[in-house]
């Protein structure tokens, strides 16, 4: 795979982030815009917009507070120059007004990139008054999840978009992409002579992905209850990262060259079958702020599906998620089929691979040995090819980086976002009631049928 060498575009001379105020921008943005000044790779004016009556002074007091509590404190250095770059626009997002100053505001910057970090639906007022107020004009858009609610509505969306943006000009986030082992795993993957061959149904028995998070909606109980798991994190960031794991080797880094073999899989995909899904709620969930007393939506989803290609012809392919489980870890396990030596390795366990996508970044391959000793038993081991407490650049500062770039590698193109509701469209309907579980548990034991023939489901281990 050569080197990609191409020229990503015109870097962006603003970046507009709606939301300011928000809760993303607190708990990740300003962190990873602090980071980005440490780098020397926020070269523009950053423009908040909100409306919640503040000063630019209250929202650097915010802006303080979010560093000090998520990105790892102050930086005597980088936070006063990103104070120096930050200006603020205080208005109503459907007030033409608003839209008015920040065109004022921009001045002669041609290139700004409008970053939509607000409720998936003010994203069709604030794309049209970007549009009718010129502040559209040689600029970039990107959009944070959720993208749509359905195919329908993700249709729509792209739609309106078009209307003011051309497809090359938006960038989807999903912060999966921006993870440092989820590109990692094209590395691995594609880099390594001794992985190739044995990448496909001959020697891969199956793939599973858990991410298993140990908290449940944290006052997000509203917007929880109008989304639920599948919609949360299943149709995006799970989806991805399958897309990942299987596409073909990309002929080179252009952005489309990846995206074009990533999507290709998402296509792949047949819709799940609603008989191999499973949804559970932790109990204890109808009590949560926000959330509907009798509500059918479900805190936990496990699914088996399959990527029809030629590679992954009869290989399952199983996704899990869920609130309130065990520990806080997203982990893929890819089992390879087992030699036909039964007794020294006659496990399922035995020969995987292991890549710990967060919080911490593993990359690990099982093997079977023997156990020193008179006897021959064979013993498990892991090989570590990498070991981290995180990734080098949190997954926000690679991103905004790289759509200020104009690079859209990691970010979700308009077929492929399609794909994945396409995927998931008929999970969307199922009415059959939801099991309940026990926080802190692994979910309903109703999921454990899915992965019964292929050894179960692998649970994470934090230690
Ligand atoms: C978000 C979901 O997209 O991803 C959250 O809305 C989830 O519900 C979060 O907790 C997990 O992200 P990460 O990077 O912490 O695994």
């Amino acid at each position: 795979m050569p080197k990609s060498n191409h020229t990503a575009g015109e870097i962006s001379d603003a970046l507009v982030f709606f939301g300011a105020t928000g809760d993303l921008a607190f708990k990740k943005i300003f962190p990873a815009l602090q980071h980005m000044v440490r780098r020397g790779t926020l070269p523009c004016p950053v423009v908040g917009v909100a409306k919640s009556g503040f000063t630019v002074e209250q929202l650097i007091a915010r802006a303080r507070d979010s560093v000090t509590q998520h990105g790892g404190g102050v930086d005597k250095v980088a936070f006063p120059k990103l104070v120096s770059q930050l200006k603020y626009i205080d208005g109503d997002y459907a007030d033409p007004m608003t839209f008015a100053e920040l065109r004022q505001v921009l001045g002669d910057a041609h290139h700004p990139t409008h970053y939509l970090a607000i409720p998936p639906s003010l994203f069709a007022t604030v794309v049209q008054s970007l549009g009718t107020s010129g502040c559209a004009n040689g600029a970039r858009v990107i959009l944070e999840k959720p993208f749509g609610h359905n195919l329908e509505s993700a249709r729509a969306l792209n739609q309106t978009l078009h209307k003011v943006f051309p497809e090359a000009n938006i960038f989807r986030i999903d912060h999966y992409l921006g993870k440092e082992t989820v590109e990692n795993l094209l590395v691995f993957r594609f880099a390594n002579t001794f992985l190739e061959p044995i990448w496909n149904r001959n020697y891969v028995e199956s793939v599973q992905i858990t991410m298993a998070e140990s908290f449940g909606v944290q006052g997000r109980g509203k917007f929880y209850d109008e989304t639920g798991c599948i919609r949360d994190v299943v149709q995006n960031h799970m989806l991805q990262v399958v897309g990942f794991l299987a596409m073909e080797a990309p002929s080179d880094l252009y952005p489309e060259s990846v995206r074009n073999e990533l999507a290709d899989v998402l296509r792949a995909i047949p819709p799940i079958d609603i008989t191999q899904l499973v949804r559970g709620q932790f109990q204890g969930y109808r009590e949560e702020p926000g959330v509907a007393k009798d509500s059918p939506v479900e805190t936990y989803a496990a699914m088996r599906m399959e990527v029809a290609l030629w590679r992954w012809d009869g290989v399952p392919f199983f996704i899990r998620a869920g609130k309130h489980l065990p520990v806080t870890a997203t982990e893929v396990l890819v089992r390879l089929r087992r030699p036909p030596l039964r007794k020294v390795t006659q496990r399922h366990d035995a020969n995987y691979f292991r890549f710990r996508l967060g919080p911490d970044m593993q990359l690990s391959l099982g093997a079977r040995v023997k156990r020193p000793g008179p006897t021959v038993v064979g013993m498990n081991v892991e090989l570590e090819a990498v070991k981290a407490p995180k990734g080098e650049e949190e997954a926000y500062e690679r991103l905004l980086t790289d759509a200020l770039h104009g690079d859209a590698t990691l970010f979700v193109r308009e077929d492929a976002v399609e794909a994945a509701w396409a995927a998931v469209a008929p999970l969307l309907d199922d009415e059959r009631p939801v099991h309940p579980y026990a926080p802190g548990s692994w979910g309903p034991q109703e999921a454990d049928r899915l992965a019964r023939d292929v050894g179960g489901w692998h649970d994470p281990v934090v230690r």
